[in-house]
């Protein structure tokens, strides 16, 4: 297995053509194992850079599965086959083999998952504004109670920036984080007990960089 130091430096040499940075892998990882989480969904796979992050904090939770959700059918911004074979031969390179490809859109994907059936979703597909909104909307129903939805790119794409704009006033309660490509809006879902990222949520639509170096730091020492 990799050190943590060397995974992030071979993501760092490797991040050509990749559709999210080093910052938001960070972010993604520490999220990931900030809840414990074992069972984590992603939409919008293509050649796998965030994915072997999920995957790795996964692995580092002591073992569960990555579901990757994309068509891989050379239309919604993937080169198809090419990119599928990228992201399996990124995972095999990565050491990492907990990961299960569901080569569908998520409106075929989504509903196959039970209510509460998986600790985290992360949404990097469709960046149409009913896109996102269905895949927001389906992640919500099937994250467990404690779990996170996080979306990428919502300050520059912006049908994602009108979409989460309205969850700000609708007064979700969302964490943002900034990241050079775009930033991940981060929704925890709260049922019935006060969550673990709570008190990090109630800050207003304006990334902070303090709240996400906080984050990177408490989750990389936690893994270290
Ligand atoms: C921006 S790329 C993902 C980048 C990737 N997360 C990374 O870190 O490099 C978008 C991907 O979403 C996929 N996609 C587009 N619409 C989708 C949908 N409705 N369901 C699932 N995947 C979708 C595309 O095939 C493409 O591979």
């Amino acid at each position: 297995m990799l050190s943590l130091a060397e995974f992030l430096i071979r993501s760092a040499s490797e991040n050509i053509d990749a559709g999210t940075n080093e910052l938001e892998h960070l972010l993604l990882y520490s999220l990931m194992r900030g809840i414990n989480a074992r069972t984590v969904i992603e939409i919008g796979t293509r050649r796998g850079h965030s994915g072997v992050w999920l995957a790795r904090a996964i692995e580092d939770n002591s073992g569960g599965r990555l579901f990757c959700i994309d068509p891989f059918n050379g239309t919604h911004g993937s080169d198809g086959e090419y990119d599928q074979q990228h992201a399996k031969a990124r995972f095999a390179r990565f050491g990492l083999s907990n990961y299960l490809i569901l080569p569908d859109l998520s409106r075929v994907a989504l509903p196959m998952f039970d209510d509460s059936s998986v600790d985290a979703a992360f949404i990097d597909g469709d960046h149409s504004y009913s896109g996102v909104s269905y895949d927001f909307s389906e992640c919500k129903r099937i994250v467990r109670d404690g779990g996170l939805v996080m979306m990428h790119d919502i300050s520059n794409v912006a049908d994602v920036v009108r979409f989460v704009s309205e969850l700000a006033d609708r007064k979700e309660r969302m964490l943002w984080l900034p990241g050079g490509l775009g930033g991940l809006a981060v929704y925890q879902k709260v049922e019935k007990k006060v969550a673990d990222f709570l008190p990090l949520l109630d800050v207003p639509f304006q990334p902070s960089s303090f709240i996400a170096r906080s984050i990177i730091y408490d989750g990389i020492l936690e893994g270290a």
